[in-house]
């Protein structure tokens, strides 16, 4: 059988398509690039905002017009599985079988009782060990960075978040698993290892999340270790101090924000005030100005005011976050903050958006521009030249970079190579091998 699988939403999203993608070519079926080849397709979803969601049903519709014409079996996995279960056999009945997050391992199953014509199969349970995953199945994407699990599911009860639902409570993996896991990696020829969970920092698999750092990055031939994501609250002096000192994890920090109002901080139960996230900065001391930084914004949540918003433009500038994600209020099912009222009008929200996106690309310029005429480390992560005609890299710092080489001139993928940065875009650095 040929299947196809389409993921959308974050990084750990992506590593369960491969770790997908695994357990079905271990079954001897065979993964393929498109779904009209496919005989199989799954929609690994994400449900963090509405627009998520639309864009699977969008896909599910295309795919009932697609089973019209020919045999097709049509799996739902990822976040809207587990949040929805059977109502979605209700919303799309051409679905075949749906596939929560937190029961990978049943895949195989669920799609031979599909083949023995059972219809509408489902297994949404809670595993406990499903984070134990073995990693010898997972068919990894062709990337130079190897994505690796560490704990799953999330222990804060964000207002706005629909995640608790999604994924479930915290599941640490044993730190000698995680170890085991990136020494096989490196020794396969990865350099790059990124450790995944929704909330990386409260790790507590055995040792610290710091700890845990300082373990893996005594793994020989690994070069850059990095993390995502992290809750402020959980940020520690002890992280802090490994993130500054220890030369193999990035100087990178992605340390998701929300809002710079306390109030609105409150409302969304995010247990921090802008002081206690500022604090937690402050941990970084002097090293932090060798760092990027990058966060994630709401914006037009219930009851923001402009007062709101502006607490939020001022935290934006006096930190001069190097990048950030930032995204419209989107209501979730069964979530608290549905309780809240929300009568901001669309185009005051989109305004704020606006204006905070457009402050952002500045401050992203201004942080891009301060590499301009330095030689750095790249990792190239195209086997060849873009149509474009650039090889697309990427620096510790997580920045994009266009490298452009001269003709008949191979790059190694995967490897690390001097580059002199020649232009600075707000989204990309241009540069050309030093
Ligand atoms: N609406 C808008 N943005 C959201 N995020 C999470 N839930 C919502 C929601 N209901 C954003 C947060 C989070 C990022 C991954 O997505 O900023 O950090
Ligand atoms: Fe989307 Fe969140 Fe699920 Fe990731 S964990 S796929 S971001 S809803």
């Amino acid at each position: 059988m040929r299947f196809h699988i389409q993921t959308w939403g974050c990084q750990m999203n992506d590593h369960d398509g491969e770790k997908l993608s695994g357990l079905l070519s271990a079954e001897g079926f065979e993964a393929v690039d498109s779904v009209e080849e496919a005989e199989l397709v799954l929609l690994n979803t994400c449900s963090i905002r509405e627009k998520a969601v639309h864009k699977v049903y969008s896909e599910l519709g295309r795919l009932r017009e697609e089973k019209l014409r020919r045999p097709l079996v049509v799996g739902v996995t990822g976040c809207l599985a587990q949040q929805e279960q059977a109502a979605l056999f209700k919303r799309a009945p051409h679905i075949d079988l749906v596939l929560g997050t937190m029961a990978l391992r049943q895949l195989p199953r669920l799609v031979a009782e599909v083949q023995a014509g059972r219809a509408r199969v489902m297994d949404t349970t809670e595993y406990p060990d499903n984070h134990l995953f073995p990693p010898a199945v997972t068919r990894r994407r062709d990337t130079a960075k190897a994505l690796v699990t560490i704990t799953e599911g999330c222990n804060h009860a964000c207002t706005y978040c629909i995640v608790p639902t999604t994924r479930g409570t915290e599941r640490h993996r044993p730190y000698g698993d995680v170890l085991a896991e990136v020494r096989g990696l490196v020794a396969r020829g990865y350099r790059e290892v990124e450790l995944l969970g929704q909330n990386v920092n409260s790790y507590a698999g055995g040792c610290t999340f710091a700890d845990l750092l300082e373990r893996v990055s005594e793994v020989e031939g690994l070069e850059w270790l990095r993390f995502t994501t992290s809750h402020p609250m959980n940020f520690t002096r002890e992280l802090a101090r490994v993130l500054v000192t220890n030369p193999k994890v990035v100087p990178f920090l992605h340390l998701p924000l929300q809002s710079g109002s306390d109030r609105v901080l409150k409302r969304m139960l995010r247990e921090y005030t802008v002081a206690e996230y500022l604090e937690r900065l402050g941990y970084l001391g002097e090293a932090r100005t060798r760092m990027t930084l990058s966060t994630d914004f709401i914006v037009g949540f219930p009851g923001e005011t402009d007062e709101d918003f502006a607490d939020t433009l001022r935290v934006l500038e006096d930190v001069a976050f190097d990048g950030s994600f930032s995204f419209i209020y989107s209501p979730r099912p069964g979530t608290p903050a549905l309780r809240l009222r929300d009568d901001l009008p669309m185009g005051v929200k989109s305004e704020r958006l606006r204006q905070l996106q457009l402050r952002q690309a500045e401050l992203t310029q201004a942080s891009n521009t301060r590499f301009l005429g330095r030689v750095i480390p790249v990792r190239i992560e195209t086997h060849g030249p873009t149509e474009h005609g650039w090889w697309l890299a990427r620096s510790a710092e997580w920045k994009t970079i266009h490298l452009s080489v001269g003709p008949g001139r191979d790059l190694p993928f995967g490897e690390l190579v001097p580059a002199r940065i020649t232009l600075a875009s707000p989204h990309f650095l241009g540069a050309e091998p030093a």
